[in-house]
């Protein structure tokens, strides 16, 4: 099954659901996160703040996924995850963006959904860089799509230059298991 990877604002996207890079508060921030919030309309805040915090000011710990539905946007649901922020790769920044894609879709699977599209999760403002977040993440998306081919996979760049990289870690890597490599 196909693994996209399209240059497109993730909110106008026509999926069961949207992957949003959220922070641990799930309240709303810029970037991708702001834009979601901004389309889906305020009934999306109001469902973040019902989610329980695990901590105070947490509903969301980093490399986890809470769902909601969508609201005013085109795609059914959001997946909200937390990236992890970049802090030079020695921190556990590969294992915690690879649980961000394995728990989003395992909430996809859990709802009986079957087409979501991610952005560059941490890519951002959370600073990681991206051919070697574009490594993980795919190498994560690849393994979903090992365990269920009836799931449609789309990456959703904002920029030409982060689908370059994000396809050129693609098309770099055989589909044959061999890891995916950043270099
Ligand atoms: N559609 C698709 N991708 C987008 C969009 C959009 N509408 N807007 C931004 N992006 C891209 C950015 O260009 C970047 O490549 O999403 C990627 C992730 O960037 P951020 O949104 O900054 O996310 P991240 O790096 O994970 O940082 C998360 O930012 O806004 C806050 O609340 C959020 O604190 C959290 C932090």
């Amino acid at each position: 099954m196909p693994l996209d990877i399209v240059i497109a604002d993730i909110t106008t996207l026509h999926v069961d659901a949207i992957v949003n890079a959220a922070n641990a508060s799930l309240l709303g921030g810029g970037g991708v996160d702001g834009a979601i919030h901004r389309a889906a309309g305020p009934a999306l805040l109001q469902a973040c703040r019902q989610l329980p915090s695990v901590r105070p000011g947490v509903r969301c710990p980093t490399g986890e996924a809470r769902i909601t539905p969508g609201f005013a946007l085109p795609a059914a649901h959001v997946i909200h995850t937390v990236g992890p922020v970049w802090q030079g790769g020695t921190q556990g920044e590969a294992r915690l963006l690879a649980s961000c894609h394995a728990n989003a879709m395992r909430l996809l699977r859990e709802h009986g959904l079957r087409t979501i599209a991610f952005p560059a999760i941490s890519c951002g403002v959370y600073g990681y860089p991206v051919a070697q977040a574009a490594a993980v993440a795919l190498a994560s998306l690849r393994d979903e799509l090992a365990r269920d081919d009836r799931v449609s996979i789309t990456v959703c760049c904002f920029s030409n230059s982060v689908a370059d990289i994000f396809r050129r870690v693609r098309d770099a890597t055989p589909d044959d298991g061999t890891p995916f490599n950043a270099a």
